[in-house]
């Protein structure tokens, strides 16, 4: 279908040209360059693919009920980008090369700014269900020097695979705390192991993932947000190495470096840790911060 005459007899091509001219006056070079890329990249979709009209207009509803179902909670386009992958690419084009620093990855939708600040040591829930974690670990700089009073962000979901903000269930602050590091960049919280579950999937981001022989499942994880003055803050996850959706997150958020092994213990070989009874998980995460150049 190439070149192929439209009814005003120019050929798509031409067509294409014609579009990308009239930004001529466009005042922003940057967005004229992006203008014209998007312009470019879905012309040449919509010719690769012969796209019919009912495609075009199917396209079209789904765009419309995805914007349909954005609100101050729900923001499907977040969810789209995700989907496709195109917020993970974003990440790697930006914070590609970090050198040895801890790498990055997706914020998701469940970020409540202003958590509770906590003692290192202290819970971050009160119901540790049948898998409490202990998490531990330093903040450093690429150089390898403690970072004191940096800022360690968390935030996960509880056992019922919901996060707070998604649960009237669960008190506001469930889940959810800011510590801050000790003089030699420790931090540390008692939590319960996080569990794998599916992203918002009733809307028409969750028919897109059905229609195309997708799951909405995210392997088990737990949300950091590191900062320390002088360095690059990072958002990054940890990921539990026992998840069976490690290779297939439905936002493609895994990176090997972030995959962790909880460590079991159990009281009938060694001393449980104050308020612990059973078994339990430990993880140890170090963070590593680029300084700011
Ligand atoms: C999350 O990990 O919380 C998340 C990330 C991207 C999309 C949905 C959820
Ligand atoms: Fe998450």
């Amino acid at each position: 279908m190439g070149d192929d005459l439209t009814a005003a007899g120019t050929t798509a091509r031409d067509l294409t040209a014609e579009v990308i001219g009239r930004l001529d006056h466009c005042p922003d070079p940057r967005l004229r360059e992006l203008v014209t890329g998007l312009i470019r990249h879905l012309h040449a979709f919509a010719l690769e693919e012969s796209l019919t009209e009912a495609e075009w207009m199917a396209g079209i509803r789904f765009l419309t009920e995805v914007g349909e179902m954005c609100s101050d909670q729900r923001q499907e386009f977040m969810l789209l980008s995700d989907t496709l992958g195109l917020s993970m690419l974003v990440d790697q084009i930006n914070h590609g090369s970090r050198g040895s620093a801890t790498e990055s990855t997706v914020l998701g939708p469940f970020y409540v700014e202003g958590s509770p600040w906590r003692i290192n040591g202290d819970a971050i829930t009160d119901d540790f269900g049948a898998q409490p974690l202990l998490v531990s670990g330093h903040v450093r700089d690429t150089a390898g020097r403690p970072l004191v009073d940096a800022t360690v962000d968390v935030w996960q979901n509880a056992t019922n695979r919901l996060y707070a903000v998604q649960d009237g269930g669960q008190s506001p602050e469930n889940l959810r705390g800011r510590f801050r590091t000790s003089a030699d960049g420790a931090f540390s919280f008692r939590t319960v192991r996080p569990v794998d579950y599916p992203i918002p999937d009733d809307g028409p981001v969750g028919r897109m993932l059905e229609a195309t022989g997708r799951h909405s499942w995210r392997p088990a994880h737990i949300h950091f947000i590191v900062s320390a003055d002088g360095c690059i803050p990072i958002t990054t996850h940890v990921f539990d190495s026992a998840s069976a959706f490690l290779d297939s997150d439905a936002v493609f958020g895994v990176k090997g470096s972030l995959v962790r092994k909880l460590a079991a213990h159990d009281a009938a070989a060694e001393t449980a840790p104050a308020g612990i009874q059973g078994s339990w998980y430990t993880v140890d995460i170090d963070i590593v911060l680029q300084p700011d150049p």
